[in-house]
C-alpha cells in the first residue's frame, strides 16, 4: 500500500476529489493532509471524512526536521500539492525526490510563479485574452511551478468567459486528470 500526504491551503476541492476517487483502493490511500491555513476549507472537507488534518507554519516547513519525522511517522511515499501556498524547501525535496507532486491551473511556463495562484491565474488569462488554458500536473522542484512536466490538458477559453466559469472548466480537468495522474505515477 503506497501513502499519500495530501498538502492544501484552500478550498480542498481537490484533495476532496482525490480522497473519493481512492476511497476503495487497495493499493493506495491518503494518509492525512498538512495545511498551513487552519481556517481553510480544506479543513472542513478533512473533517467530514474523518482524515487526518496536521497543521504546519512556515516555519516548521522551512526547518523540515519536525515535518519529516512526522511524514516519516504516517509511512508518507508520495507528497501530492493540491493548492498549497507555500514554497517547498529544497531539503524536503532532496527526501522527497520526484515524489512531490503539483497540480497548476494554467498551461505551465504560463501564469506560473511566485503569487500566481487560483483565481489571480485566471484573471491574467482572460486580461490578456488567451485563447486557450488547462492544467499542468508536474514534479516539484526549488522554484515555483518549474518541475518535470507529467501532463497538460488544455480547455478553450471564450470571449464570453468570466473568471467563475474558466474556473469550472478547469476544475473539472483537474478533477478528471489529477487522480488518475496520480495513481499512474504511484504504480508504475
Ligand atoms: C486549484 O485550482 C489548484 O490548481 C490551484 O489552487 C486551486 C486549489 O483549489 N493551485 C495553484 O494555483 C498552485 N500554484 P482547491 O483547494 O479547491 O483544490
Amino acid at each position: 500500500m503506497k501513502k499519500i500526504a495530501i498538502f492544501g491551503s484552500g478550498s480542498g476541492s481537490n484533495a476532496e476529489n482525490i480522497y473519493k476517487y481512492f476511497l476503495n483502493s487497495k493499493t493506495i490511500n491518503i494518509a492525512c493532509i498538512y495545511t498551513n491555513n487552519k481556517n481553510a476549507g480544506i479543513v472542513k472537507r478533512a473533517k467530514q471524512h474523518n482524515i487526518r488534518v496536521n497543521y504546519i507554519s512556515k516555519k516548521d516547513l522551512t526547518c523540515f526536521n519536525q515535518l519529516y519525522s512526522s511524514l516519516k511517522q504516517h509511512n508518507i511515499d508520495y507528497i501530492i500539492l493540491a493548492g498549497f501556498l507555500l514554497k517547498i524547501p529544497a531539503k524536503m525535496i532532496s527526501k522527497y525526490n520526484n515524489k512531490i507532486i503539483n497540480i497548476h491551473p494554467s498551461l505551465l511556463p504560463k501564469y506560473g510563479g511566485k503569487g500566481m495562484y487560483g483565481e489571480k491565474v485566471h484573471r491574467s488569462v482572460l486580461d490578456n485574452k488567451e485563447k486557450e488554458s488547462g492544467i499542468t500536473i508536474h514534479f516539484v522542484n526549488q522554484n515555483y511551478d518549474e518541475g518535470e512536466v507529467i501532463l497538460q490538458k488544455k480547455c478553450h477559453v471564450s470571449k464570453t468567459d468570466s473568471i467563475d466559469s474558466l474556473e469550472k472548466k478547469i476544475r473539472s480537468l483537474e478533477f478528471e486528470y489529477f487522480p488518475k495522474v496520480i495513481e499512474k505515477i504511484l504504480l508504475k
